[in-house]
């Protein structure tokens, strides 16, 4: 996971075109709880013949959580990825906090914009992957370190104060000195969480931050989301844990062929389940999820 600023540099096994960052610190106050932090009108996006996106409309208020969920495939990660102009979009608006994301307008005509003005809009945005994308050769510390450094220009002893604080709040800071080969899949997936929040993002993007691991080190990192939830922070979350997203979103979006057709609260999307490809996609989890009984039958499992 990155804060996006330093996303614009080539993280290892990363294909991401690179710019250089020229970016801020997030020097004026966060927009007031309830306010929406990203507003997303209409948004369209094709690889080639494919319409991934068909015309979504989203907002995430200040300290919400929004759980993403939805078949492989139905363009869920392409929307995070649009959030954060990983992706070009094609049409439709992108609004980080009141300011269009990658696009300006020229003689009347929308055109993109220029890598520094694409980072001031994005520059509060920090996002984690299910790959953690973390350097190897620096530990813990240092990979938090790095963007503080390059991007913020904080000075060696600066960054590592505030490294060891970031990987405190996610429960490593023992572990600072650690090479990510010594660190087990959850705890490298918490430096990377740390990484990013070193970068005082005002919304976190998470792309299924948990699938990359094996079962029992999941927990850990649902634990860290949570606690950020509770404090406050803003959270777009792509899971597959319908567990955190019942317990801990406040809205879930159900998108299904690059649209959403389903969003509400856990309660409406989860038990009421209006729309039967939802209701479908619902039952093939329970199914797969299914757990053994006392009477010997799985729960959850269809007729
Ligand atoms: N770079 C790309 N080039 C071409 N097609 C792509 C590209 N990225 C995604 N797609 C296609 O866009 C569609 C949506 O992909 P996306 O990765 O957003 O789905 P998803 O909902 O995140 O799926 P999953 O649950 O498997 O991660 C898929 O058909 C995918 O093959
Ligand atoms: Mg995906």
């Amino acid at each position: 996971m990155i804060a996006l600023s330093d996303s614009l540099r080539p993280a290892p096994g990363s294909a991401e075109a690179v710019e250089p960052a020229a970016v801020g610190l997030a020097d004026e106050a966060s927009p007031a709880r309830g306010e929406p932090l990203i507003r997303v009108n209409g948004l369209t996006k094709r690889f080639g013949e494919v319409e991934v996106l068909r015309g979504v409309d989203l907002e995430i208020r200040k300290s919400e959580v929004v759980c993403i969920i939805g078949p492989s495939g139905s363009g869920k990660s392409t929307l995070l990825r649009c959030l954060a102009f990983l992706e070009e979009y094609d049409g439709g608006d992108v609004l980080i906090e009141g300011a269009l994301l990658g696009y300006t307008t020229r003689n009347g005509k929308r055109v993109k914009a220029s890598g520094a003005q694409i980072n001031q809009v994005r520059r509060n945005v920090g996002m984690v992957f299910q790959q953690f994308n973390l350097w190897p050769h620096m530990t813990a510390a240092g990979n938090v370190m790095e963007a503080l450094q390059r991007v913020r220009g904080m000075s060696r002893d600066e960054a590592r104060r505030l490294a060891l604080a970031m990987l405190d709040r996610v429960g490593l800071a023992a572990r600072a000195d650690a090479y990510p080969g010594k660190l087990s899949g959850g705890q490298q997936q918490r430096v990377a969480i740390a990484r990013a929040l070193a970068m005082e993002p005002h919304i976190m993007l998470f792309d299924e931050p948990t699938s990359a691991l094996d079962p029992e080190l999941v927990g850990e990192v649902l634990q860290v989301m949570k606690q950020l939830a509770r404090e406050g922070m803003t959270m777009a979350v792509v899971t597959h844990e319908m567990g955190f997203a019942a317990q801990v979103a406040d809205k879930v979006v159900f998108i299904d062929e690059g649209r959403i057709a389903v969003q509400g609260s856990p309660q409406e999307v989860f038990h009421d389940a209006p729309h039967p490809r939802l209701r479908q996609f619902l039952q093939n989890y329970f199914d797969r999820n299914a757990f053994w009984t006392r009477g010997g039958e799985p729960q959850g499992a269809s007729a």
